[in-house]
């Protein structure tokens, strides 16, 4: 259906390994072959902004859950620069490692949200949250639904938080089942077989409409409003992934 990625199903531990390795790019280094990211992360980027509209205020409380080490968390950093935020970063520390220290930044080595003291610290006080490209990591390897309590603790009156960059495999099986997705698969992969879709089965370890749903559902038992939108069709993946944006009212 697409070029096997060589860094499918890889978790945590295994981003502790890619940040150390000097013959990766910084893409690869994150779990993604360079041409899912190269060139686009400026336009990855400002989709981001124009759905975490906080980030353009000023003095504002941020976090990057999972910032990894490319372009993306650079572009974070200038702006909460520019705009006079606090930022904070959470991912191992290899990878943290290879971000900047600057005064406004706080690193948070940890498997989020294995950090109760930045939890017990930050509760209500967050304007930003970030979590981007990181969800499908999340629901392997820690609670699921912890993840989304604790975060929605975080937030201050009027917070956002992106969930973003969400592969949700039911997304993606409409797309493959349709004539578009079709096409798109037959002139990608230069065949002229059908892809291979498969309803009404279960995929373990993946995320699908359930999930995305229960998210939504449960964020707004919790008061809080809750929304799945489209990413920019430009975006590479953008027929198969989509964004969680929550918000405290
Ligand atoms: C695919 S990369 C995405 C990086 C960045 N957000 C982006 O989109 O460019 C996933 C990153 O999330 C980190 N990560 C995965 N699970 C995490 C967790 N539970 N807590 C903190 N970081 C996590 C990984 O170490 C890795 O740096």
């Amino acid at each position: 259906m697409s070029t096997p990625n060589p860094f499918a199903n890889i978790g945590f531990e295994d981003f502790r390994q890619l940040a150390t390795d000097e013959t990766l790019s910084k893409y690869e280094r994150i779990g993604f072959p360079d041409a899912y990211r190269k060139d686009f992360e400026a336009t990855i980027f400002s989709d981001i902004l124009q759905k975490l509209t906080n980030l353009q205020g000023n003095k504002r409380s941020v976090v990057d859950i999972g910032p990894g080490c490319s372009d993306l968390p650079i572009m974070l950093i200038d702006l909460c620069r520019t705009h006079n935020h606090k930022l904070t970063l959470i991912d191992n520390k290899e990878m943290l490692d290879l971000l900047p220290s600057e005064p406004f930044i706080e690193k948070v080595a940890a498997l989020y949200p294995n950090c109760p003291e930045f939890i017990a610290q930050h509760q209500g006080t967050m304007d930003v949250i970030l979590c981007y490209s990181v969800l499908h990591y999340i629901l392997i390897d820690t609670a699921f639904f912890r993840f989304l309590d604790i975060s929605l603790s975080l937030l201050a009156p009027g917070g956002q938080m992106l969930i973003g960059d969400i592969p949700n495999i039911s997304k993606r099986k409409r797309f493959f089942a349709s004539d578009t997705g079709i096409h798109f698969h037959q002139a990608f992969m230069k065949t002229t077989e059908l892809p291979n879709v498969a309803f009404n089965r279960i995929e373990h370890d993946q995320i699908d409409d359930a999930v995305v749903f229960a998210l939504l559902q449960r964020a707004r038992t919790q008061g809080f409003d809750a929304y799945v939108i489209p990413q920019n069709p430009t975006l590479p993946m953008a027929n198969r992934r989509e964004d969680i944006l929550i918000t405290r009212p």
